[in-house]
């Protein structure tokens, strides 16, 4: 009988994955499972890989903790992954450990919240200073450029809220806001527990509050049941950003949201790009992906683009 196994494997071994016999292995680190957008983000990969038969996904949850998440980086890494996804949790303890994978020479796709410098392959997500921008133009302009805001921030630690905030406050001084005023802000981490807690103190300490920006939907909705709990929900406008169709356009139908901005999850655009990446082509540093404004009156026809 012919013996035919190898004592090692051949030194090409990973140019020759990719077949549906030896699928090509990408890791996918995700910060955590505990909100909706990030399920949608996990599924979302996960059908775009199954178009493929030449690739496997490995999905990790690092359930909201930085430190496991950069665990299982470093996991993914030594188990040989041909390719790393990571939506980090936070920028700054993700950096070191995505810049080592990359040093590895295996490639990386950030996905939605971004780490620090440009040791990655690539960046995959919506312009949050842009949706900010557009929410702060939508606040001033429904307010008829006059009224108090409260901001419910996602985790200042995340470039998403970061972005989020700066473009808010940019957005309010383009429009013709003649006395708009933040005048009660809180991190809320992107939890709703954490959202109805701030804006339980901000009902307590504000008299009058004319709308609530949240850095999500989850943060807008904690917010109104806050404000509701409090009979005061009527007096007021809330505004979020995700804009899932079972999460927030949902709350917009339903009257409890006035307005939410798309954040597409760039589940399926990560692994497009993953591939052609495998397969040897050279690709953009930044994919920035488009978003949309839904409110009560644009909803039945699927909101509208923001240029
Ligand atoms: C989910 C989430 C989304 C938000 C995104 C920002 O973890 O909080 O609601 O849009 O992360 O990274």
């Amino acid at each position: 009988m012919a013996v035919g196994c190898r004592a090692k494997p051949a030194p090409n071994e990973s140019a020759r994955a990719g077949t549906p016999e030896r699928p090509w292995v990408i890791g996918m680190s995700q910060c955590n499972l505990g909100e909706p957008w990030r399920v949608q983000m996990n599924a979302d990969v996960a059908q775009a890989a199954a178009q493929h038969p030449n690739l496997r996904v490995v999905f990790k949850d690092a359930q909201n903790d930085s430190l496991v998440q950069r665990a299982q980086v470093e996991e993914l890494a030594s188990q040989g992954v041909h390719l790393l996804i990571v939506s980090p949790k936070e920028a700054a303890p993700l950096t070191r450990p995505v810049a080592e994978v990359y040093a590895k020479k295996i490639p990386v796709i950030v996905l939605d919240r971004a780490v620090q410098g440009d040791k990655f392959t690539s960046f995959i997500g919506a312009d949050n200073v842009k949706i900010g921008r557009a929410a702060g133009a939508w606040a001033s302009s429904a307010l008829g450029g006059r009224g108090k805001i409260v901001e419910l921030e996602g985790l200042m630690t995340s470039t998403p809220g970061q972005d989020r905030h700066t473009g808010f406050h940019a957005g309010l001084g383009e429009a013709d806001a003649r006395s708009v005023e933040v005048v009660f802000t809180a991190d809320m981490q992107w939890l709703e527990p954490n959202a109805r807690r701030e804006m339980e103190s901000a009902l307590a300490s504000q008299r009058r509050i004319d709308l609530v920006y949240a850095h999500n939907d989850p943060g807008a909705h904690g917010a109104y049941l806050a404000a509701k709990a409090a009979g005061r929900e009527k007096n007021m406008k809330f505004v979020g950003i995700d804009a899932l169709p079972h999460e927030g356009r949902r709350y917009v139908e339903q009257g409890m949201l006035d307005a939410t901005f798309l954040y597409p999850t760039g589940g399926k655009e990560a692994v497009d790009l993953a591939l052609r990446i495998l397969r040897g082509e050279k690709v953009e540093k930044k994919i920035v992906l488009g978003t949309r404004l839904y409110t009560k009156s644009n909803l039945a026809r699927g909101g509208e683009e923001i240029p």
